[in-house]
């Protein structure tokens, strides 16, 4: 079951940096939002603020009717974070049953998650045994493991290749559509952005603030042959220009 989540006059300073200006965003359940920003933009600070891994300076976030302490605690929250600790020996199945370990909560059986995520047979296999795009699915299999409302993304494909990149967000993109949640997810990537998210939300350089909001009106999930769609290219080109200028006018 996914859930809403509203940011109202979020910010975040760390000492004397503003790591994320006030921001406000009024997110559907089931909705995919992604962000797009320069580096030290505060996309991680605003992610970790959902997550109730970071305090905000001002404002509240809202999952539901709880607050994000509140989520965090019913663990209605998965967190695919940007730099995963990945144990080198540990099981792909034990990385998954430890999610649901902590959530107290079996969302799904675990061999038939990583079935479904396409990792039969690997599912003993320890990390250091499985390439970048299994691992990484292992990662996000154990962020769902326990069925969360929410799932706060961090870059999740940037170490794969441009080839498995795609296809991991294709397969994404249909996982989603059999089970529905809300999703932050931050990239780097243009063209997946567009390809994935319903908005994205893109932020200038640091002190990061929000500039636009961009919308994707075309249903999820979408077919790969929609990356030849004017509407796709349209969008796409003007997101690259906003950071552009936002980036030139920082320098
Ligand atoms: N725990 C912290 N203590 C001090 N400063 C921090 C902390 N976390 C983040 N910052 C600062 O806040 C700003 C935003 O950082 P953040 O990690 O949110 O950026 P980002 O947009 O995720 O960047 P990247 O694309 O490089 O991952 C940066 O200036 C960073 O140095
Ligand atoms: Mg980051």
């Amino acid at each position: 079951m996914a859930a809403p989540i509203s940011i109202r006059g979020v910010s975040r300073q760390f000492g004397e940096t503003w790591a994320l200006q006030s921001t406000d965003l009024e997110i559907a359940a089931g909705e995919f939002i992604a962000l797009v920003g320069p580096s030290g933009c505060g996309k991680t600070t605003l992610l970790r603020m959902v997550a109730d891994l970071v305090a905000p300076s001002t404002g509240e976030v809202r999952i539901g009717n709880d607050t994000a302490a509140e989520a965090r605690r019913k663990r209605l929250l998965g967190l695919v974070s940007q730099r995963p600790a990945v144990l080198p020996w540990k099981r792909a199945i034990d990385d998954v049953r430890f999610t649901q370990k902590i959530a107290g909560r079996v969302g799904f059986d675990p061999a038939k998650v990583l079935r479904e995520f396409g990792l039969e047979g690997h599912e003993h296999k320890r990390a250091r045994q499985l390439s970048g795009g299994m691992l990484q699915r292992v990662n996000i299999a154990s962020a769902m493991a326990h069925d969360p409302s929410v799932l706060l993304m961090d870059e999740p494909f940037a170490a794969l290749d441009e080839m498995k990149r795609e296809e991991i967000g294709e397969w994404f993109d249909r996982e989603l559509a059999l089970r529905p949640k809300t999703v932050l997810f931050v990239t780097h990537h243009i063209d997946e952005a567009v390809m994935l998210a319903d908005r994205l939300l893109v932020f200038s350089p640091s002190p990061g603030r929000v500039v636009e909001v961009v919308s994707v009106d075309v249903p999820r999930p979408r077919d790969p042959s929609f990356r030849q769609d004017p509407r796709f290219v349209a969008i796409a080109a003007h997101v690259r220009g906003l950071l552009m200028h936002k980036t030139s006018d920082a320098a």
